[in-house]
């Protein structure tokens, strides 16, 4: 789908490894392929990168129920260094891995708190960030530097950069970490939203029994149709509409990233022969007919 399959980075040198071609280069050559811009490099505080080493995401996410996150954390950290690329971004890149890398932890510890991943009860952006804050008062000492506050940050705000009046510093990093999963959400939720529908694993059902689950407002189908993000927490009251915020993902992604995002729908994954098929699947299970008809025709023709 994107084309950066992986980066990493030696003393002078990145290594981008694309297919089969290994390109080397220094960090002033980056900054040539980089739009002309200058990289702003970042010294990552020891802080985080002990931090980095204690909570690496292939240990972090075990057991069942959080194997899925791990695919995720891989998926938004390439995500996040091909989105950064793609904009001629001068974040660090080094940096921007290590923050996509962690921007979900508190998802382990919601999930051993409630066995679930309800934000509406406790949102893992709060618990991601007191995890690393505990681990710092865990440190016999540290100093606050800019990476750390950019680190905060992105734990904290990702996908709710709405809700604050972010540092210049900071802005560029959470922007693409919450881009990125928006992203890897649109595409990958086709694998698992009929699932959690029919297991209500974000009790709609419990919390509302007596509500219709396939009723959508007007508002959240506006929102979708215009390709404009929205708060899910505040504005999904059912199902039908939890499936077409997931939807507004892809649309926003479309409007906000054009063929980028029209290419990665378009392509297999997820047991679909594309994920545009997969949403199609999902709205039929999910959706009244006449809805799922509308909403597929919606994204049809954005992505055509
Ligand atoms: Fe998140
Ligand atoms: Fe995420």
């Amino acid at each position: 789908m994107l084309t950066l399959n992986h980066i990493t980075k030696k003393e002078n040198f990145t290594f981008y490894v694309n297919c089969d071609i290994i390109i080397f280069v220094t960090r002033g050559m980056l900054s040539l392929e980089n739009g002309g811009k200058e990289m702003t490099e970042v010294v990552i505080n020891k802080a985080i990168l002990s931090y980095h080493e204690a909570n690496r995401y292939e240990t972090i996410f075990q057991g069942e129920g959080l194997l899925g996150k791990k695919e995720h954390i891989k998926n938004v950290i390439k995500t996040s260094l091909a989105i950064a690329d793609f904009k001629h971004s001068n974040v660090d890149r080094e940096f921007l891995a290590v923050c996509a890398e962690h921007h979900d932890d508190g998802r382990v510890d919601q999930y051993r708190l409630l066995g679930k991943f309800w934000d509406n009860v406790v949102t893992h952006n709060a618990l991601g960030l007191d995890r690393f804050d505990q681990f710092l008062l865990g440190l016999e000492e540290f100093t606050i530097d800019q990476s750390v506050n950019i680190f905060r940050d992105v734990i904290l705000y990702h996908g709710r950069m709405r809700l604050a009046n972010l540092s210049p510093e900071s802005k560029e990093y959470v922007e693409i970490v919450t881009a990125a999963d928006d992203f890897e959400n649109a595409c990958s939720c086709v694998s698992y939203l009929v699932h959690e529908v029919e297991t209500d694993a974000k009790g709609y059902i419990s919390q509302n029994p007596e509500a219709d689950q396939t009723e959508v407002s007007n508002f959240v189908f506006d929102h979708f149709k215009d390709g404009v993000k929205f708060d899910k927490m505040k504005y999904c009251k059912t199902y039908a509409e939890y499936v077409l915020f997931a939807a507004t993902l892809a649309t926003s992604c479309i409007k906000k990233y054009g063929e980028i995002a029209k290419v990665a729908l378009q392509q297999p994954g997820y047991g679909y022969d594309t994920i545009l098929a997969g949403y199609k699947d999902v709205f039929r299970k999910t959706l009244a007919p006449e809805m799922a008809e509308e909403a597929y025709k919606v994204l049809a023709s954005m992505i055509r």
